[in-house]
Parts: structure tokens; C-alpha cells; sequence
């Protein structure tokens, strides 16, 4: 039996990109046709191809060629990602790290030099700092609310411009259109960390990005089980540089994770939505706390980030810093300790919550960072936000008690 074509292979570009994207997000990567009837695209394992005969193999014809090439699992994962970022072409890679540096690797060569926002990822930083140095590429950072001004450190030889809005612990926002404008007028490259937002909260290529980078471990995946990455390209000549780097360099993601992240990313827009919510409200709650100094969350009216959230961005994830007021650690720890919904651990964009501590103030060189008190970073997960709020309450209730 011959079954149609599913409704999103029908369709071209124009048409998929007036769906909204909580709509893309369902019809993306599958059709039943190679699927066997089934509405989820198979897992496929393997690294051998074979051939028809000779002059095929010769000629290499064949929609997939080699298990690193990729397989039908990952091009259905790439399809749904390429579906929100609307920009030229995917790759997936195997973490969220690896599509920080595989952009910067594929656009960067010996004797350029590379600017990175001092709010940066900070294994990205490392990344530039250890290995980048060692290729002959020149690194500097700066300010990541420098907007404009950035064209007053564009060297002869700068090739690219690493940003990350907002910063994903203490959540300064980044001006991304101006920093595209000056970059392109000086013919660099603009890279963007754009996990926080992800595609659906900020349209990257929209507003010039040239490579729009996702943690797909976060959001995308959305459950804490894979870890996943995902970079897109603005033009056709940036994906075939993207690419080919890919290629040579053998990054496939195991087809299991490939399988998980796009199932993750069919409920990703209603994830988002809710936990955008959520988050808000907490924040908001949290400015109210009298243990409370300040909260970093661009989406709240008294953040210094406000006005570009509300101008660039649709929406906003759960992920935002408190800082306290002054408070020794062991009141920090029995905060923190304790707690019945908020794990204490690193990766977010999960369902559940979240709250760690960080000191950001230690690695910076282009800016000073110095909050009044100790900081916490809270992911906000699936749980009912009433129960978030008493669990919070009975840490801060620790907290007194221990100062
Ligand atoms: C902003 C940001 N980018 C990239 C990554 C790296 O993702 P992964 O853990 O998949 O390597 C992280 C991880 O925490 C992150 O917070």
C-alpha cells in the first residue's frame, strides 16, 4: 500500500514556517512511509552501508552513505530542530558543550581572533582558553552588556563574536542586534548560546545570529536522561562549513538519544509554556522574600534586562538566580540541604526542579562580579508551583535559623 506523503513533507518552508511552532513541533521528522505505518520515525543502528552494486557504490548512492554520515533517526531529529530555527541547516551533536565548540572550530582558523562574552558557559571559556590558544587563535572577552561598543574591540583579524543572552547564571542580557550589526559591517561572525530562549522564546537567524547553538540536553530532551546538541546555520555557505566539520570529525549521536530528544521535543512549546510561567511567578515571589538581595530574571520589569527581553524575546525559560543577603555558608547549606523538590545539581531544562549554588565572580577578566551575598541558581521544573513555594519557604526558614 501506498500511504501519502505526511502533511510536513508537503509542505515547503514558507508554508511550515506559518505554522505555529507548538504545531511544527508535532508534525516534524516523521512520515509514516518510512516508518512502517508507525507515527514514530525507528531507531536505526549501524555503521555499514551496502550497496546495490558496483557503479552505486561507486558513485556512493544512497541516501545514507556510512553510520557516521548519519542515519534516519538523526535526519529526523535534525528536520525538527532545522523546523524552529528556520535557518539554512543542522547538525546534532553528541552534548550541548560540543555545539559551543563545533561552530567555533568549523568559522575560526590560525591568527584569527575570537571575542567571547565574560558571562560565557564557562566550559565554553575554558574551550577557547585551553584548546582554541593552542590552534593560534587569539581569545578576548568582554563586557556582555557592551551592545554597540563592541566595534571599539574588533581587532583587524577578528573572525567571530561568541554570545550568550542571557548569561546562564547570572543573566545579564545581551544587546544580539547591535553586536550582529557592527560584527557584519567588519565581516565577522556572530555565534549565540541560545539555550535559555531556546528557538521558540528568541528567533536567533531572525535577528541576525549566523550560528544559533542549542543545549539539546535542556529544554529539547527535557526529561534529564540525554545528553544532545544541536547547531544551525544562517546561510547555505555557513552550513556547508558547519558541516563538513561535522563530517570530519565524526560526531554522531547514538540513535537512542537522537530517538529520545525529538519525543522530548514534541512537548517541548507546552514544557516551555507552563515553566515560563512558573518560573515568573516564583521570581516574582522570590523579590517579595525579605532573605531575598536581588533577582536575576530578564523577564521581571526590575531587571536591568528588561527592556531587550521584552523587545527580542517571545517568552522566557524557568532558569534565574537569586542573590541573598549576606549569610554564612553553613546557613547556605541548610538551605540547601534538605530541600524536598529542588535537587542540587548542574544541567536544568529538565521536569524537575532545581537549586545550586555558584560563584561566578572568580573566572571573570573583562568584568567584576561581586553580589552582596551568596547565589543561587534555580531551574523551575514541572512540580505544582504552590508546593515549589513551600519547599523554598522551609529552606529559607533553615537559612534564619542557622545565621
Ligand atoms: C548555557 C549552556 N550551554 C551549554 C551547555 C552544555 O550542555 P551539555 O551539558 O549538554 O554539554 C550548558 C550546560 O549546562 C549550558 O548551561
Amino acid at each position: 500500500m501506498h500511504r501519502k506523503p505526511a502533511l510536513m513533507q508537503k509542505m515547503n518552508k514558507e508554508m511550515r514556517a506559518k505554522l505555529s511552532p507548538q504545531s511544527r513541533l508535532i508534525l516534524t521528522g516523521r512520515n509514516a512511509d518510512d516508518s512502517f505505518g508507525f507515527v514514530n520515525p525507528p531507531i536505526v543502528r549501524g555503521s555499514t552501508v551496502v550497496y546495490p552494486d558496483y557503479d552505486d557504490f561507486m558513485a556512493r548512492k544512497a541516501r545514507f552513505t556510512y553510520g557516521t554520515m548519519g542515519n534516519p533517526t538523526l535526519e529526523a531529529l535534525e528536520t525538527a530542530f532545522n523546523d524552529i530555527e528556520n535557518g539554512s541547516g543542522v547538525v546534532v551533536v553528541p552534548s550541548g558543550l560540543l555545539a559551543c565548540t563545533l561552530p567555533l572550530l568549523a568559522c575560526l582558523s590560525a591568527g584569527d581572533h575570537l571575542l567571547v562574552t565574560d558571562s560565557v558557559y564557562r566550559p565554553t571559556r575554558e574551550f577557547c582558553q585551553k584548546t582554541l590558544s593552542r590552534y593560534g587563535i587569539e581569545v578576548s572577552y568582554y563586557d556582555p552588556l557592551i551592545g554597540e561598543n563592541i566595534s571599539t574591540l574588533l581587532r583587524k583579524n577578528t573572525r567571530a563574536i561568541m554570545c550568550e543572552a542571557p548569561g546562564s547564571q547570572t543573566f545579564e542580557m545581551q544587546d544580539i542586534p547591535a553586536i550582529v550589526k557592527a560584527a557584519h559591517a567588519h565581516g565577522a561572525v556572530v555565534l549565540m548560546d541560545n539555550t535559555w530562549a531556546t528557538p521558540l522564546y528568541f528567533d536567533a537567524h531572525a535577528h541576525g545570529v549566523d550560528y544559533s547553538i542549542q543545549a539539546g540536553t535542556k529544554y529539547p530532551a527535557g526529561h534529564s536522561d540525554v545528553l544532545i546538541g544541536s547547531v544551525s546555520a544562517r546561510t547555505p555557505e555557513q552550513f556547508k562549513l558547519l558541516r563538513e566539520t561535522w563530517e570530519s570529525l565524526g560526531l554522531i549521536v547514538a540513535p537512542e538519544d537522537a530517538f529520545l530528544t525529538l519525543r522530548g521535543m514534541r512537548t517541548m512549546a507546552l514544557r516551555l509554556k507552563h515553566q515560563f510561567a512558573a518560573g515568573l511567578e516564583i521570581a516574582q515571589w522570590l523579590e517579595r522574600r525579605p532573605e531575598v538581595s536581588c533577582v536575576l530574571h530578564p523577564a521581571l520589569v526590575t531587571n536591568p534586562g528588561y527592556e531587550l527581553w521584552k523587545r527580542d524575546f517571545t517568552g522566557a525559560s524557568s532558569l534565574f538566580s537569586i542573590v541573598l543577603k549576606p549569610a554564612p555558608q553553613k546557613a547556605l547549606a541548610a538551605m540547601l540541604n534538605d530541600m524536598t523538590f529542588f535537587g542540587m545539581g548542574a544541567s536544568w531544562g529538565g521536569f524537575e526542579s532545581l537549586a545550586l549554588p555558584f560563584e561566578a565572580g572568580a573566572y571573570r577578566t573583562a568584568t567584576s562580579w561581586k553580589p552582596d551575598g551568596p547565589t543561587i541558581r534555580l531551574h523551575i521544573g514541572l512540580e505544582d508551583v504552590e508546593d515549589l513555594k513551600k519547599d523554598l519557604d522551609k529552606g529559607f526558614e533553615r537559612l534564619r535559623k542557622t545565621a
